[in-house]
C-alpha cells in the first residue's frame, strides 16, 4: 500500500515524501528578479519544515516580459550564482527544490507596451484589458528557446528540475484555449494543433537537459469558460506530453483571465475549502481519471488540507503527490508537524488574505 510519508523517484530526483509545496509568487525578489534575504530565508524554513520537493514561485524567462512584480527571474546568466546559493541551503536540509518557469503574455500588468506581448492571437484578455501581438512562427521559437536557456541555468544551478507553467492563463495556457488561441496555422485549430507548442517545448527542453532531469508541467484540469479547454482536452494533452517526454504532471484548474471563474470561486486558490472535507482536493475528480489514463505521476493541487483524506486518495486513485500551497504559507513546517501528530487540523483558512500582504505572508502570522 503507498503511504504519504515513504521515498520515490520522479526519474533522477528521490522525493522523501509524498507532499510538494506548489508555487508561490512571494512578490520578494529585487526589481530585475535577483533573490533576496528574505526570500532564501522563505525556501529554507520550508525545507526544515519537512517538505519533500518545493516548486519555486514562477520565474520569467524573458527579460522584459515580467507577469508581477518582484518575481524571481533566470533570463541570463547573472542568475546561476544566486540560484547555486538557494538549491544548496535547500538541499542541506534533505528537500528538492524545482525551478518553475514562466512567460505571462496578457495576463500580466506588469508588462512592456501591449505591441511587444505575446499572445496565441490579438484577443483582448478578460483579466487586463491587455490585447496581445499574434505571435509569427519565428516568436514561438524564440520563446522555446527562452525556456530551454532558462532549464539549462536551472540545471547548472542545482535544481532538482523545472516545471514549465502551463496552467491558469498565462501564455502557454492561452495556446490549449480556443477563447484566446484563434490561430489557423498549425499552432491552432484542433487540440493537436492547439497543444503543439507544449509539446514542442518538453521535446527542445528534454533534448537540451538530457534524459535523466526531471521536467514537470502545471496545467488546467479545465479552463472553466464557455470556449476554455475541457477535462477531456486536458487529459488527450497530457497523453501528447507524456509521449513527448514529461516526468511529471500537476494538475490544477481555472484560467484567472476571465471574471467569471474568479467571481464564481473556480480558480486555482478557490475559498470555502475548509467549511468541508468534501471541498478539499477540489481537482480530486479530474486527478483520479487522469492518473488511471496515463502513466507519469499525476501531482494533485488545489484544497489540499488534511491527512486522511490524501490517504484516502492515496488508497482510491492513482494519483502520486499532493502540492499544497496556502497551507505552507501558514505553517512552513506543518509537514514535520504531520510527522508527529497525522491528525492535526493545518491553520489555513483559505481567506486569500495572503495574496494582499507584503512578502505573500499569511494574515494569521502577521497577527502573531
Ligand atoms: C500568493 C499566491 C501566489 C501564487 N503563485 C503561484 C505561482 O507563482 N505559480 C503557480 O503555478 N501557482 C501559484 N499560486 C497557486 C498555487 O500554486 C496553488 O495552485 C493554489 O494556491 C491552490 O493550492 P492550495 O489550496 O494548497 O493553496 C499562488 C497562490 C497564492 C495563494
Ligand atoms: S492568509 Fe493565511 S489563512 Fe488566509 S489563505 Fe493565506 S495562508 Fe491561508
Amino acid at each position: 500500500m503507498r503511504k504519504l510519508f515513504e521515498e520515490t523517484k520522479i526519474k533522477g530526483m528521490t522525493l522523501k515524501n509524498r507532499f510538494i509545496k506548489a508555487a508561490v509568487w512571494e512578490a520578494l525578489a529585487t526589481e530585475d528578479g535577483h533573490m533576496t534575504p528574505a526570500l532564501y530565508d522563505i525556501y529554507e524554513d520550508l525545507a526544515k519544515g519537512g517538505i519533500g520537493t518545493i516548486l519555486t514561485g514562477y520565474t520569467y524567462v524573458h527579460r522584459d516580459e515580467q507577469p508581477n512584480p518582484n518575481m524571481m527571474a533566470i533570463y541570463d546568466d547573472s542568475f546561476i550564482e544566486d540560484y547555486k546559493v538557494l538549491t544548496q541551503k535547500v538541499h542541506q536540509h534533505g528537500a528538492n527544490i524545482v525551478l518553475q518557469l514562466v512567460y505571462g503574455g496578457s495576463q500580466s500588468y506588469l508588462n512592456p507596451p501591449s505591441q511587444n506581448i505575446w499572445g496565441p492571437s490579438p484577443v483582448v484578455n478578460g483579466l487586463t484589458g491587455i490585447t496581445p501581438k499574434e505571435m509569427t512562427l519565428e516568436d514561438i521559437r524564440d520563446l522555446i528557446d527562452l525556456f530551454v536557456q532558462a532549464a539549462l541555468r536551472a540545471k547548472a544551478a542545482g535544481f532538482d528540475g523545472v516545471q514549465l507553467h502551463a496552467a491558469h492563463g498565462y501564455l502557454l495556457s492561452q495556446f490549449l484555449c480556443p477563447h484566446y488561441n484563434r490561430r489557423r496555422d498549425t499552432y491552432g485549430g484542433a487540440l493537436v494543433k492547439r497543444a503543439r507548442i507544449l509539446v514542442e517545448l518538453v521535446k527542445a527542453v528534454r533534448q537540451a537537459v538530457g534524459e535523466d532531469y526531471p521536467i514537470l508541467m502545471k496545467i488546467n484540469s479545465q479552463d472553466y469558460m464557455e470556449d476554455g479547454l475541457t477535462s477531456e482536452e486536458s487529459i488527450e494533452v497530457t497523453k501528447m506530453l507524456e509521449a513527448a517526454g514529461l516526468d511529471a504532471i500537476e494538475i490544477s484548474g481555472g484560467n484567472e483571465s476571465t471574471p467569471h471563474v474568479l467571481e464564481n470561486n473556480l480558480g486555482p486558490a478557490r475559498g470555502k475549502v475548509n467549511q468541508s472535507k468534501d471541498n478539499e482536493s477540489y481537482f480530486k475528480g479530474h486527478g483520479k481519471t487522469l492518473a488511471a489514463a496515463i502513466s507519469i505521476p499525476v501531482i494533485l493541487t488545489g484544497g489540499n488540507r488534511h491527512i486522511d483524506v490524501m490517504e484516502g486518495l492515496l488508497e482510491t486513485t492513482e494519483i502520486a503527490y499532493f502540492a499544497l500551497g496556502r497551507p505552507m504559507i501558514a505553517e512552513p513546517d506543518l509537514i514535520v508537524t504531520w510527522s508527529k501528530d497525522m491528525t492535526k487540523s493545518p491553520k489555513c483558512l483559505s481567506c486569500n488574505g495572503c495574496y494582499h500582504t507584503p512578502g505573500k505572508r499569511c494574515v494569521l502570522n502577521l497577527k502573531e
